[in-house]
Parts: structure tokens; C-alpha cells; sequence
């Protein structure tokens, strides 16, 4: 769905490291391991995490596209090297044939890419697809969606979140309030979550989730300011900015619903109670309120960009489904890797990488430029 932009990733969850390569991406751009560094550490944080990231110290290494501290035009690659492939690549993850038998993944996990996965190649052994489809990948998106976030902030565009929602827990949290970059505070909670009393009930439902050898999942709100009228468009269902945007969050594993704006709940009310008036405010035209969440039409509207997401529970749990030993055909429990009982702070600030991809690609889409100073005096030529 990307116009612009290309990206791509590559790596295995137990591998030697993840590779990642963002093509299209303007000169020019001020950029740092150090600024990436900040998000790989935002997505390793949160109350549920499982053993994998107090081993795992991320950070990507910028191999190409940067000079003197400035993007060059050319495609941008970051590689993050696994410190937990020291642990496997003797054997479960070597590159040669193995020279002693190394036991074989046979009981699929319900809820993950493991039996759909082994029927789609035809394996016999699950961790051929396991390895790609965790969730580590998402690792290198948040290390591009950084590279994003260094030039939407060079146009004054902030891209944040916070939790709403673990299990039956829900924050009060009045979102059309957030205005400006609510990141320091959902930062300064373990699950992100900006009302501290929900926070500190979803940090015990989680505790006692995982107690019970369970899993959890949640709703998180990824939210975008500064954003200039007339990303997207209305043309092409291709073209539509929240189509873009709720494409991107549901590729994030483990998402199963997107919503925009006042989502779901635009369904019972009426067009009077939901469409946003508009006003004359210091001489631009304005909306009185942001029940659109700041796409109409498939185009930004110059509001605040409002996305909430819902993350299923993880799959792979302490006290494990029934399944199939896919060899034997006999009944069995399902396979048992080290993992997260909950993963909803870490995956918002996965979906603030991929607002910030789908944001970068569509005003690149509209502006054009081979710079950051064309993109500007484009964006300035139109008024914005
Ligand atoms: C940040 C993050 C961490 C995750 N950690 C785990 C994990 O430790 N164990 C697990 O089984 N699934 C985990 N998942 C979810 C699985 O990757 C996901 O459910 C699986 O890839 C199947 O995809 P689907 O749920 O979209 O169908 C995680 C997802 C995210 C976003």
C-alpha cells in the first residue's frame, strides 16, 4: 500500500540479526543510531515481556545512507544483530546441515502462523515457519519507523500512543485531548498507559494472567499531530489514507482490529452527533471537533490523526492448548517457547512505526522531493 516508500525486512527471531532496507527516503534528514536507539528501546519495554528481551539489548547499526550525520537519497540499511544467536546457531538455528539430530517443533501453537504455516511449505518441523513469523521482526520496523520519525519531526509532525485498554481493564482517558505528544508520560508507565489507576490494575491482571500459565491482549491509540490537509486520497481505495494506515497496524502480528476516529462507536449514533462542524478559527477553517479521528474522505483534514488497535492475547501460553503432533498425528499439548503474556505497550510503539512509514510515504506522495529542503519548500508552495 505503500506509494513511495519501499521497505523491506529479513531475519529469523533466532538468527544472526534482522536486516532492513527503506528506499525512496529523502536526503538531508539529521539522523543517528542514538535517535533510533530511543524507539528499539521503547519496544523492548513493558509490564508481560517474556525472558527474550532482558537478553536482547537493540540496536541497529545504520549500514548505508548516512553521511556526516545527513540521509544521502540513497537507500537506508540498518542492521540489529540477535545477541540471543549465540545461543542457537550451533545447532537450532545453524546454517549447515547439523552434525547431531536437533529435536524438531511438532505440536503447533493455536493462535499463531504455526500449522498454516507447515501446511503452506510443507515442513515437518515448526520452527521453519516460527522463526519468521514472531514477532522479533517488528524490531527492524520500529528501527525504520525512526528513520520516519527523524524527518516527520524536521516538519514538525509528532507521532505518539499510549494503551487504552489489557484485558477487561480500560483507561478513562478523554484521547481528543491529546493534542500534543503524550510519549514522555505514557513512557513513565509499564504499560503505557497515561491513568495511572487502570495502569496500575492492568499491571495486576497481568501478573495474574501470567500466574495461571495465561496470556493478554489489549487496545492501544496511536495518534499523529502537525499533519497538513490532503494526504491520501479519494481517487483510489489504494489511494485512501486510512486504508493505508489500517492496513499497516493489521500487519502487526498479533493485531485483529483497527478503528479510526470514534471507530466503532459511529454505528449507533447520529450523522449530527458524529460529524465534525466546520468553524473559522484565526482565519483557517477548522473543525469544532475530531469525531472523523483526522481522515475524511480517504485524505488527512488537517486534524489530529487518531488509529486505535486491538491486539489479540499471545499465542504461545505457559500452560498450553491442546494439538496435533503434525508427524505422529497423535493428540498432544502445544509446543511451549520462551515468551511475552503480554505485548500491548510494546506493540504501540510498533504502531507508531507504522504511522510513521504510511505518514512519511504519503507526503513524499503529495510534496515530492529529493530532500528535505524540496519536501519543505514544496510543502511551504501549497500553502501548508
Ligand atoms: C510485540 C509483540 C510481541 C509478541 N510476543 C509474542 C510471544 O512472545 N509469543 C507469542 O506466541 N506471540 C507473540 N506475539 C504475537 C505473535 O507474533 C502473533 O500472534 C503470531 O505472529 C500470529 O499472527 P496473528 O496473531 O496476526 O495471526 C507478539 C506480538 C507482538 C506485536
Amino acid at each position: 500500500m505503500l506509494q513511495h516508500l519501499k521497505f523491506l525486512t529479513a531475519g529469523e527471531s533466532h538468527g544472526k540479526g534482522l536486516s532492513g532496507i527503506l528506499e525512496g527516503f529523502p536526503a538531508g534528514v539529521p539522523l543517528s543510531e542514538k535517535f533510533i536507539a530511543r524507539d528499539l528501546a521503547r519496544r523492548q519495554k513493558g509490564h508481560g515481556r517474556g525472558g527474550r528481551m532482558t537478553i536482547e539489548k537493540d540496536h541497529a547499526e545504520i549500514t548505508s545512507g548516512l553521511r556526516h550525520g545527513y540521509t544521502l537519497g540513497s537507500p537506508i540499511a540498518l542492521w540489529i544483530q540477535n545477541k540471543d544467536w549465540e545461543n542457537w546457531k550451533l545447532d537450532k538455528m545453524s546454517h549447515e546441515v547439523p552434525s547431531h539430530p536437533v529435536p524438531e517443533v511438532t505440536l503447533p501453537r493455536p493462535g499463531h502462523a504455526d500449522l498454516a504455516g507447515i501446511q503452506k511449505f510443507g515442513f515437518n518441523d515448526i520452527r521453519n515457519v516460527l522463526e519468521r513469523s514472531s514477532a522479533r521482526e517488528t524490531a527492524m520496523r520500529v528501527g525504520l519507523g525512526a528513520v520516519c520519525r527523524a524527518f516527520l519531526s524536521e516538519l514538525g509532525i509528532q507521532v505518539y500512543s499510549h494503551v487504552t485498554q489489557i484485558g477487561p481493564v480500560k483507561a478513562t482517558v478523554d484521547s481528543k485531548g491529546l493534542t500534543i505528544n503524550i510519549n514522555p508520560d505514557a513512557d513513565a508507565s509499564d504499560v503505557r498507559c497515561l491513568d495511572q489507576t487502570a495502569g496500575e490494575a492492568m499491571i495486576k491482571h497481568i501478573d495474574e494472567t501470567r500466574k495461571v500459565g495465561d496470556s493478554v491482549g489489549g487496545v492501544f491509540e496511536v495518534l499523529a499531530s502537525g499533519l497538513p490537509p490532503g494526504l491520501g486520497s479519494y481517487a483510489h481505495w489504494d489511494r485512501k489514507l486510512d486504508a493505508r494506515l489500517a492496513a499497516a497496524m493489521m500487519s502487526i502480528n498479533a493485531m485483529k482490529s483497527v478503528s479510526i476516529g470514534d471507530g466503532l462507536d459511529v454505528g449507533i449514533v447520529t450523522g449530527s452527533q458524529v460529524h465534525d462542524e466546520i468553524i473559522k478559527k484565526d482565519d483557517t477553517i477548522r473543525r469544532a471537533t475530531n469525531h472523523a479521528g483526522g481522515i475524511e474522505g480517504g485524505m488527512s483534514n488537517g486534524e489530529i490523526i487518531q488509529v486505535q488497535v486491538t491486539m489479540k492475547p499471545i499465542p504461545t501460553l505457559a500452560k498450553p492448548l491442546h494439538s496435533v503432533d503434525i508427524q505422529t498425528r497423535e493428540p498432544g499439548i502445544a509446543h511451549k517457547e520462551r515468551t511475552d503474556a503480554c505485548a500491548v505497550p510494546a506493540a504501540s510503539v510498533i504502531g507508531e512505526a507504522m504511522m510513521a512509514l504510511v505518514l512519511t510515504d504519503a507526503i513524499l506522495e503529495k510534496f515530492g522531493g529529493d530532500s528535505l529542503d524540496q519536501v519543505k519548500a514544496h510543502m511551504a508552495a501549497t500553502g501548508v
